[in-house]
């Protein structure tokens, strides 16, 4: 504490400016101006839907998908700067009146295997000698439904609904669809995030695996596997304390702290698990966090490979978990590039961070007032990592039903520093 006789000394100060904190012109204090790193350029707009995911193929092509809801469609490709179309088509995209139906007077998503019905996340594999550039769709089967006046429910999903679909950037079209049993993906399970290792030797049926998380607002998060050759999944760490969120976590964004106000039940805190992932360059280590958490955690690959048929998998799995420490608070999708870095979009900050397992710590990569929500981050071929805006603490659902947020949403892209290239492992 300061003595308090500076207090006459202040008092007697007069001053000429009257600068006051809604106007600093002419302020002579330093002054956080919001923004630091490389150069923050805006790449797309989007005029139509809060987008979500987003996915830059080798060629620049730019995918984007959208969590319904009633929007029209819930894949779509970019066309022009402000518009993006229903990708592969628009026949693909399961009309807004089959997303859901009820038994008993339980609400359940779609079960439909083959139609999109909500997607969450997308992610693009290069050409491999066993299959083209692919960009791979995870849809969650449960769509965000108005309830009873007006409250927000998100329907439990049926098996056939949740599935991950590949689509060849060679001829457009799906080449495979992935389902899940119940024991695997649970009613309340929300496959929120995927990373690959397609190499040969990484499984017995050589055609590569997919990691997915599992974010389950409702309380089971984990991981889940997919051997991407026999179409079998398991799961790994459900429920273990590193994929849990942060029960009664009250971020700040924009420097507000944050309750979720929706329609039908009590002010609460936002609550989600396991959501970011990232495979490190030589498909070794799996980084990882739940959504309202400040620890940032990291577990073998070998160990979320393990297979059931072991009896010690699960325990191994647990007892090899690492608690990277905090990171300077909570995180919501990752990305990775070849040098190692594991970017981590940072919704209270409006910035990206970096955890550099060489220097063990977290750096500040980019920040800016135009970050409000980094959702979804692509790194191009081109160096570019491209991030997702979508303003999303202002939805009507977390605001009482009244849409805050305004359009453009858009996709912001810097250069990566170091050259970094996207982790290829195919
Ligand atoms: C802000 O302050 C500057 C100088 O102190 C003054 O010239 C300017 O008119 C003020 N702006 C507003 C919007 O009040
Ligand atoms: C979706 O619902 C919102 C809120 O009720 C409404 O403003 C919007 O026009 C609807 N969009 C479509 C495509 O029906
Ligand atoms: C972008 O594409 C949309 C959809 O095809 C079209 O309506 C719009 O006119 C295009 N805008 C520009 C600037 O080309
Ligand atoms: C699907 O949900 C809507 C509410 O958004 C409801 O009006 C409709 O009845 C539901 N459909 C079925 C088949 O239950
Ligand atoms: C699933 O959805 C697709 C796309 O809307 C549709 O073509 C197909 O007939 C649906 N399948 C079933 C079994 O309803
Ligand atoms: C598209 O490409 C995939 C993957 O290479 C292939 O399996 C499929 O037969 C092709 N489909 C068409 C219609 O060309
Ligand atoms: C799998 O193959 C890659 C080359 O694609 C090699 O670097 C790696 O060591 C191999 N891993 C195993 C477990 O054999
Ligand atoms: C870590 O996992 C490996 C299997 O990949 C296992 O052999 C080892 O015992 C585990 N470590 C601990 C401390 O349990």
């Amino acid at each position: 504490m300061k003595p308090l006789c500076m207090l006459s000394l202040a008092l007697t100060t007069t001053t000429s400016a009257q600068i006051t904190y809604q106007n600093r012109t002419g302020t002579i204090l330093r002054t956080d101006s919001g923004a630091y790193g490389p150069e923050l350029e805006e790449y797309h707009y989007y005029y139509e839907q809060w987008p979500i995911g987003l996915a830059i193929s080798s060629t620049g092509r730019f995918f984007a998908s959208y969590t319904r809801g009633n929007y029209t469609f819930t894949l779509g490709e970019a066309v022009n700067k402000t518009a993006e179309l229903p990708y592969p088509s628009a026949g693909l995209q399961l009309p807004v009146s089959h997303l859901n139906t009820s038994w008993n007077g339980i609400q359940f998503g779609s079960g439909n295997s083959t139609g999109l019905i909500s997607v969450q996340a997308l992610y693009i594999t290069p050409e491999n000698p066993r299959r083209p550039e692919t960009l791979w769709v995870v849809d969650t089967g449960r769509p965000t439904i108005m309830g009873e006046g007006g409250m927000p429910v998100m329907p439990y999903a049926q098996p056939g609904g949740p599935k991950i679909i590949a689509i060849s950037l060679t001829n457009d079209t799906v080449y495979a669809t992935y389902t899940f049993p119940s024991s695997v993906h649970y009613p309340d399970s929300y496959m929120n995030d995927i990373r690959f290792d397609l190499r040969a030797n990484i499984t017995a049926s050589g055609h590569g695996i997919a990691y997915i998380v599992d974010s389950s607002d409702e309380g089971r998060p984990g991981f889940i596997m997919l051997d991407l050759g026999t179409g079998s999944s398991w799961r790994r760490l459900t429920q273990h304390p590193s994929v849990l969120r942060v029960d009664r976590d009250v971020p700040s964004y924009q420097g507000q702290p944050f309750y979720q106000h929706s329609i039908g039940i009590p002010i609460q805190t936002l609550r989600e698990g396991l959501d970011g992932l990232q495979i490190s360059p030589d498909g070794e280590t799996m980084y990882y966090s739940p959504l309202t958490s400040n620890y940032l955690y990291s577990i073998p690959t070998a160990n979320l490979r393990a297979s059931d048929s072991d009896p010690l998998s699960e325990q191994a799995a647990s007892n090899n978990v690492t608690n990277l420490g905090q990171r300077g608070g909570n995180a919501n999708g990752f990305e990775g590039d070849s040098n190692g870095l594991v970017y981590q979009l940072m919704p209270e900050h409006n910035a990206i961070y970096a955890y550099d397992p060489k220097t063990l710590l977290n750096h500040g990569v980019v920040r800016d007032p135009r970050i409000i929500w980094p959702d979804g981050a692509s790194l191009g071929e081109d160096g570019y990592m491209y991030l997702n805006i979508n303003q999303l603490p202002h939805q009507p659902n977390w605001n009482y039903g009244e849409d805050g947020r305004v359009f453009p949403g858009a996709v912001l892209r810097f250069k990566v520093p170091g050259w970094g290239k996207i982790v290829g492992l195919a």
